[in-house]
């Protein structure tokens, strides 16, 4: 794939059927892009045999977006072992089984979706952050092997984004949205216009970087 500029290609989104992923769905489908945007029905990716299948049905595209639920809050001294082992799995796991069995063409993307927590833990998130950042790791050595081929692999961080997440998060999104530098919540449609820009512009020299998408509501520099 050499991404000129409105070329139709393939795309695979997981957790494609609300929030971010179904801005990004949306937003490359309106370049012309084929995509499959999945739910959790038609996949888990908590239940690894049902991510080992999706991918074998899904051997290749131009374009593979990992996404999946959160976890619910939850500080250390709540998670049990269950809890550790299911989000290992539909965090981490099913994500690497994935990567490897989903190959993106030459010349393709590979974007993930985390969090702000890879950068800033949040105690009431321990859970997310922890397999976040470990996939965050995995996804950096696979920019690096992946250039060769000329797939790029775009780590994105969202902050409070306007969604059915931040919902299950807080009670009040609009006290969070006024506790924020810009006084409000990211808008998925801005995930899914970022990343329609990235591919639709051939925009490729980016792999490795993990995008704070956030409103300027992190505190880190780097
Ligand atoms: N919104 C934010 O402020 C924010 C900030 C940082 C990070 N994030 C993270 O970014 C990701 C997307 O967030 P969002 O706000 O778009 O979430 P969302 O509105 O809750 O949507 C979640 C999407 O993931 C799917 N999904 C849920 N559980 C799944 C599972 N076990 N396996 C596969 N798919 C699953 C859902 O499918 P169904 O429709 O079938 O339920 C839905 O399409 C989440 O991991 C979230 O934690 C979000």
């Amino acid at each position: 794939m050499t991404t000129p500029r409105g070329r139709a290609t393939e795309a695979v989104v997981l957790g494609g059927s609300r929030g971010i992923g179904a801005a990004i769905a949306g937003a490359l489908r309106g370049m012309g892009c084929s995509v499959t945007a999945a739910s959790s029905a038609d996949v888990d990716t908590s239940d690894l045999d049902g991510v080992e299948r999706f991918a074998a049905a899904h051997p290749e595209t131009d374009v593979l977006v990992l996404n999946t639920g959160g976890p619910p809050p939850m500080r250390f001294e709540e998670v049990t072992r269950a809890d550790w082992e299911k989000y290992h799995n539909q965090l981490f796991l099913g994500f690497c089984i994935l990567a490897r069995g989903i190959t993106v063409r030459n010349g393709g993307y590979l974007f993930l979706i985390s969090s702000a927590v890879v950068k800033e833990p949040d105690p009431r998130l321990v859970v997310s952050g922890a397999y976040r950042s470990a996939f965050s790791s995995v996804f950096k050595v696979l920019s690096r092997e992946y250039a060769a081929r000329r797939v790029s692999c775009v780590n994105i961080a969202p902050g409070p984004i306007d969604t059915d997440r931040t919902r299950e998060l807080v009670d009040d999104p609009a006290a969070l949205a006024a506790t924020l530098p810009s006084g409000r919540l990211g808008d998925p449609r801005e995930i899914g216009g970022l990343v329609r820009g990235i591919v639709e512009n051939g925009v490729s020299y980016i792999s490795g970087a993990v995008i704070d998408f956030d409103g300027a509501s992190s505190r880190h520099v780097f």
